[in-house]
C-alpha cells in the first residue's frame, strides 16, 4: 500500500496499491495506463476511498532559460517542478509574467490543467506550449497554446480527460519587462517598485484570506465561481445589491462569486464533525482534523443544496474526486 497523506492536501488518510515516482520522461515507458492517474501534489484532489490502482508522482524537475533577442525570455520547465519555487526564482533572477500566481500550491505540469488563476493573471496567458506523454501510445505530443484551449478553470487536458496524457513539460513566455497586471480590485490602487513587492503582497493577501495546507487540510477552493445568464445576474443583484458580477469569456454570461453565494446561504465558517468551511473564505472546505472523506462530500452536497435552494445556482466543484477505481463524477457520489 502507498500512503496518500502527504499527496493530498486536505490532509486525509488513504492509500492507493501502488505508488510509482517519475523523474524522468523514459520512467514512463514502463507504466501501464490501466488504472493508473498522476498526481502533482494532490492540491486540487479529494479521494473518496483508497485508490485500487497505480498512483504515478511527478518529479520531472527539468528546468531551460533561453533568453530572446527581443526581451522575452523561454523557460522550458520540468513538470514536477514546484510551481511557487518556480515563480520565486523566476523573479530573482528578473524574469517576469507569472507574479501574480505566487503561493499556489502544486506543480508546474498540473498548472496547465484548470489554467490555473489568481490576481487578474490565469496561467494560460504566459504558456507558450506544453508537452505531455501518451500514456496509451508511449508517445510525446506538443500542444500550443491554442490547442490547449485554455479558459475558466478548463483546458483540453481537463475536457479530453479520456485521453491518458501525462502533462512532462510546460513552456512558458515571459519577459525581461516588468510590467505589472493590476487588474485585481486589491491590486489596482497601489504601486510596485518591482517584482518582488507585487509577489510579496499577493502572498500576503492570500495568507490573509486562504489557510495554509500544511496546518489546516483543504484544498483551495473547493467550487467554482458560477457562470450564469448575464439577465440572471442583473436580476439577482437586484435584490443583493453588494453581489460581485465578473464579465465571462462566454458571450451573453456572467461569473459570480461562489464565496459570496456560501456566505449568503449561511454556510460560511461552519463545522460539521471534522470538517468546515474557512472562516475568512467560504469557498474553501477545511479538515478541522481527523476528517472522513465521506464528511467532505456530505459538507459539500449540503452547501450546495442550501445555495441552490437559495438562488437556484448548482455550484460545480473545481475539486478533482478520485475513488477506488479512478475519477468519479460528482453526480455519482
Ligand atoms: P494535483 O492536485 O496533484 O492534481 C490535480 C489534477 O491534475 C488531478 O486530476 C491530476 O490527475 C492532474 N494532474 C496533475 N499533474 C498532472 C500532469 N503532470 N499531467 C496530467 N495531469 C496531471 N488553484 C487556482 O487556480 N488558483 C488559486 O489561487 C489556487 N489557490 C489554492 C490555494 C490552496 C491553499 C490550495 C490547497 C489549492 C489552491 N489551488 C488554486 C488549487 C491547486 O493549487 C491547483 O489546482 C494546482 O495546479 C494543483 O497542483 P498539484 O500539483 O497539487 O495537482
Ligand atoms: N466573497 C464573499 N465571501 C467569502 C468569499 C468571497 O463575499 O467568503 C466575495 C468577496 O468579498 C469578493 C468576491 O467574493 O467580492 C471574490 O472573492 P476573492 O477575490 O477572494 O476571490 P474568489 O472569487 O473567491 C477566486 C479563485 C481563487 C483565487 C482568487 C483570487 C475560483 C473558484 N477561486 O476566488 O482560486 O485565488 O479568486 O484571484 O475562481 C482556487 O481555485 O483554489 C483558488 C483559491
Amino acid at each position: 500500500m502507498f500512503d496518500l497523506s502527504p499527496y493530498n492536501t486536505f490532509g486525509l488518510h488513504v492509500h492507493a496499491k501502488e505508488g510509482v515516482i517519475i523523474s524522468n520522461v523514459a520512467d514512463l515507458k514502463r507504466v501501464q495506463f490501466d488504472r493508473a492517474i498522476i498526481l502533482g501534489r494532490g492540491s486540487d484532489v479529494l479521494f473518496t476511498d483508497d485508490f485500487d490502482g497505480t498512483v504515478i508522482i511527478n518529479e520531472i524537475k527539468s528546468l531551460s532559460v533561453e533568453p530572446q533577442g527581443d526581451g522575452k525570455v523561454i523557460i522550458r520547465a520540468g513538470a514536477g517542478l514546484i510551481l511557487d519555487e518556480l515563480i520565486a526564482s523566476l523573479v530573482e533572477k528578473g524574469i517576469y509574467g507569472l507574479e501574480n500566481l505566487s503561493l499556489i500550491p502544486g506543480t508546474v505540469g498540473a498548472s496547465p490543467i484548470q489554467n490555473v488563476g489568481a490576481y487578474g493573471v490565469e496561467i494560460g496567458d504566459v504558456i507558450k506550449e506544453v508537452v505531455a506523454y501518451d500514456l496509451q501510445r508511449h508517445i510525446q505530443e506538443t500542444f500550443t497554446k491554442e490547442q490547449c484551449e485554455f479558459a475558466y478553470r478548463s483546458s483540453y487536458f481537463k475536457t479530453h480527460r479520456s485521453r491518458p496524457l501525462i502533462i512532462t513539460q510546460v513552456v512558458f513566455e515571459l519577459s525581461k519587462d516588468f510590467k505589472p497586471k493590476l487588474v485585481y480590485k486589491g491590486l489596482s490602487e497601489k504601486t510596485f517598485a518591482n517584482a518582488q513587492e507585487l509577489r510579496d503582497q499577493i502572498i500576503s493577501m492570500r495568507q490573509h484570506k486562504l489557510p495554509d495546507p500544511a496546518k489546516v487540510g483543504n484544498a483551495g477552493s473547493f467550487f467554482k465561481n458560477p457562470i450564469v445568464p448575464h439577465d440572471f445576474a442583473l436580476k439577482l443583484k437586484e435584490q443583493y445589491q453588494d453581489m460581485p458580477i465578473y464579465p465571462s469569456e462566454i458571450e451573453g454570461q456572467s461569473k459570480l462569486a461562489a464565496g459570496y453565494l456560501i456566505e449568503k446561504a449561511k454556510c460560511k465558517g461552519i463545522t460539521h464533525g471534522n470538517v468546515g468551511t474557512w472562516e475568512q473564505q467560504a469557498l474553501v472546505i477545511v479538515n478541522r482534523g481527523n476528517a472522513f472523506p465521506h464528511e467532505v462530500v456530505a459538507l459539500a452536497k449540503y452547501i450546495m443544496s442550501e445555495v441552490y435552494n437559495k438562488f437556484g445556482i448548482l455550484l460545480e466543484p473545481e475539486v478533482r474526486t478520485f475513488g477506488a477505481t479512478g475519477e468519479v463524477s460528482w453526480n455519482n457520489l
